[in-house]
């Protein structure tokens, strides 16, 4: 039986081509790798799930010797913005003395990344600082300022790159503006 080709994904408005995304990583790493002291050990601490793919891209332009870890945060049902949930225990990381590296793939109201710094902040790392690939251009409702920022995005619901919407579109190689019947009628987010 003849086999059907597969359909790759539907286009999506495009808001950050392979190419601008890559040349935003370069150039966080470059910063990072400038912003980094040599004293303490660094621990790269990625948000799961959105940030695989940018973190990724990251560490592999990242000289200095480091570590990997990972947490599970969740602020999203569909569009919808929830309470933030930790899905794992940080206890079971040891962060004591440690440069922390919070990795977030999208800044939107700030409410993950700032309850996540006050979590680290609590287990004495020798600092704590925060980059975001894509920074929505929002009104906070954390206050969150982080270090490293890769690109300002307008206030849309975005996937792509590891940014998902009910858990699909993470593998499209660029970021994209995905229009909902929710963001239409503006009622996305609570
Ligand atoms: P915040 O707590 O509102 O800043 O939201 C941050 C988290 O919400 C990120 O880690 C993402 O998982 C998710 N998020 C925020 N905006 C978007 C989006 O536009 N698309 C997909 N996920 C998003
Ligand atoms: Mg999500």
């Amino acid at each position: 039986m003849e086999k059907k080709p597969a359909s790759g994904p539907p286009e999506l408005p495009c808001l950050a081509s392979e190419q601008q995304l890559r040349g935003a990583v370069r150039r966080l790493a470059a910063e990072i790798t400038a912003g980094h002291g040599e004293s303490a050990p660094l621990v790269i601490l990625g948000v799961l799930k959105g940030v695989v793919i940018f973190l990724a891209d990251l560490v592999r332009h990242l000289p200095m010797p480091l570590e990997i870890e990972f947490v599970k945060a969740r602020s999203y049902r569909g569009t919808r913005q929830q309470d933030i949930e930790i899905l794992d225990d940080l206890d079971d990381l040891d962060l004591t003395g440690k440069d922390v590296l919070l990795l977030d793939c999208v800044l939107d109201t700030g409410r993950t990344l700032a309850r996540l710094r006050d979590e680290v902040a609590r287990r004495e790392p020798a600092d704590v600082k925060t980059c975001v690939l894509l920074s929505k251009q929002c009104a906070r409702l954390a206050p969150v300022d982080p270090e490293y920022v890769g690109l300002e995005v307008p206030d849309v619901f975005v996937v792509g790159y590891g940014l998902d919407h009910d858990n699909r579109w993470r593998h499209l190689p660029y970021v994209a503006e995905l229009k909902t019947e929710e963001h239409r009628g503006e009622e996305g987010k609570e």
